[in-house]
Parts: structure tokens; sequence; C-alpha cells
């Protein structure tokens, strides 16, 4: 069996001198280009004893996945775009959607620290995605090894868009395209490692309530009205929450609940 240090792993410091986290980031393998971080992660996990808290990242993603299938794509050296190997042995299997819930606030967290000025309007999108005045500004794929309700890792996959400008005609912005300043996007992985763990350590110490509370009150469209669409039908509603498992309420304007799947629901913005 293959050992972590076979591979190209860095221990950067931040600014401090100092890494600010117990084990996200602690060890690190480095890709100058790969096809997807998620991927990689993904076979180095059924190869090799990885510790929990590796991450993989790379300069240049050649067939970046993203949610519902489609690719991820991202301006080589410009933008974040990594994998968090976690190991989440307290969480049961049908929880896992809280890896999703800590992930966006991490998210939301670290743009709330560098995107100081009321006009930011930062959010975070069913199911994956956060969103800085209504454009995409970086999405979470999560992909799991489960048996029998028991998660054995979950690869957290994350594209933050940093400096990027031009995208190609979809809805989507960057640190750069907002505040007109350039980051490293390496200096910013580290202050998300740290915004990862403390939220990964309160879901493990079983703040569920803070999390929750915090998750819905960043979570666009909750207890406001929004459109839907659902089977080619548009409808308005409410969401209401977003159940453990990951479901979606949404209180139509006849005070109707329904739930749904991701994958069934589209957000009309
Ligand atoms: C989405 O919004 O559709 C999810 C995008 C997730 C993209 C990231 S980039 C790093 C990691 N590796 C991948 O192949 N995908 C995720």
């Amino acid at each position: 069996m293959l050992t972590l240090h076979k591979f190209a792993l860095s221990n950067k410091i931040n600014l401090f001198g100092l890494m600010a986290t117990l084990f996200i980031g602690q060890n690190k393998v480095f890709l100058p280009e790969t096809d997807s971080t998620n991927s990689y992660a993904t076979s180095l996990l059924k190869n090799v004893n990885c510790i929990e808290g590796t991450v993989v990242y790379t300069n240049k993603q050649t067939n970046g996945k993203g949610q519902r299938g489609n690719s991820w794509l991202s301006d080589p050296s410009m933008n974040i775009t990594l994998s968090v190997i976690l190991k989440p042995a307290f969480l049961r299997g049908t929880n896992v959607f809280y890896l999703s819930k800590i992930t966006a606030l991490a998210l939301y967290d670290l743009l709330t620290d560098i995107l100081t000025g009321s006009q930011f309007d930062i959010k975070i999108k069913w199911p994956n995605d956060i969103l800085v005045n209504n454009r995409k500004i970086a999405g979470i794929l999560i992909e799991n090894n489960i048996t029998e309700d028991r998660i054995n890792w979950s690869v957290i996959g994350i594209g933050l868009n940093v400096n990027q400008t031009v995208f190609n005609g979809m809805v989507a912005c960057s640190v750069k395209t907002i505040t007109g300043k350039e980051i490293l996007p390496e200096e910013l992985s580290l202050q998300l490692f740290e915004k990862i763990e403390k939220w990964y350590l309160l879901l493990r110490n079983n703040h569920i309530e803070t999390i929750n509370l915090t998750y819905h009150q960043h979570l666009l469209g909750y207890k406001k009205s929004i459109r839907f669409m659902h089977r080619n039908v548009l409808f308005s509603g409410c969401i209401a929450g977003v159940e453990e498992n990951g479901r979606i309420r949404i209180i139509q304007e006849n005070n109707e609940e329904l739930t749904f799947e991701i994958k069934e629901i589209s957000f009309i913005l």
C-alpha cells in the first residue's frame, strides 16, 4: 500500500507564521495539473491511508466536475480548486447533508471577511452554491463513501472564483470582479481551511442548532417568496427549511407545503 509521503506534500504557513488549523490542510497534495481534484482525492482514498484533513489542490483542472453532471470551468491559476478529505465517522449517512451545510457556512464566513461593505449580499443557494449579489462565486461538490449508514470518507470539492474576470456568459463573479483586488488563491485557501475546520468541529461537537440556525439565516429564499421550476412548471413559494437529509421544504402561495430532492427543482432568479 502506498503511503502519503510518496506524494508532494507541502505545509504552507499563514501570514502569522503558523497554520491556524489542527488538521484541515496540514497535509497537502499539490498537483500542477489534474483532471479533477475530487477524482484524484477519491482514487487516493482507495490506494493510500489518507489522514483526515488532507487537501488535494491544483492550478489547473482539465475535467472539473460540477453538480448534476455539469463541468466546472476554472481558468488556470486564477481560482481555488481543491478537495478536502474528511472522515466523519460520527455522522450518520442519512445526515450527510450537514457536510454541505458546514462547507457553505465556511465559504459564507470567508467571503464575509474579505468582502467587507454592506453592498455585498452573500447568500447560500441550496443545495451547493454561494452567490454574491445573485451571481455565483463558489460551488461545492461532495462525494461520499457510505456503508450501512456509516460515512467512511467524504471528499469536499470546492471551486471558488478568486481572480477570474471573464465567465463566458455564465452568471458568475469572483473576488476580483467584486473588489477590484487580486488575492493569491493559496493565501485565501489557508483562511478557508480555518473556516472549514471551525464549522466541522462544531458539527463534530453536535452544535446542530447553531449550524441550522446560521445556515437558514443565510439561505437564499428562506421565508421569502421566490420562483422555482419543477418538471417545466413555474411556481412561487417560500423556503421553510432544509431537512437533515438535504430535502428542501417549500411553502407554495396556496399554503401547501412540498418537499423536493436535489435535482428535482431549480431556482428561477
Ligand atoms: C457546482 O457548483 O456545480 C460544484 C462545483 C465544484 C467544483 C469543485 S473544483 C474542485 C473540485 N474538483 C472538482 O472536479 N469539482 C470540485
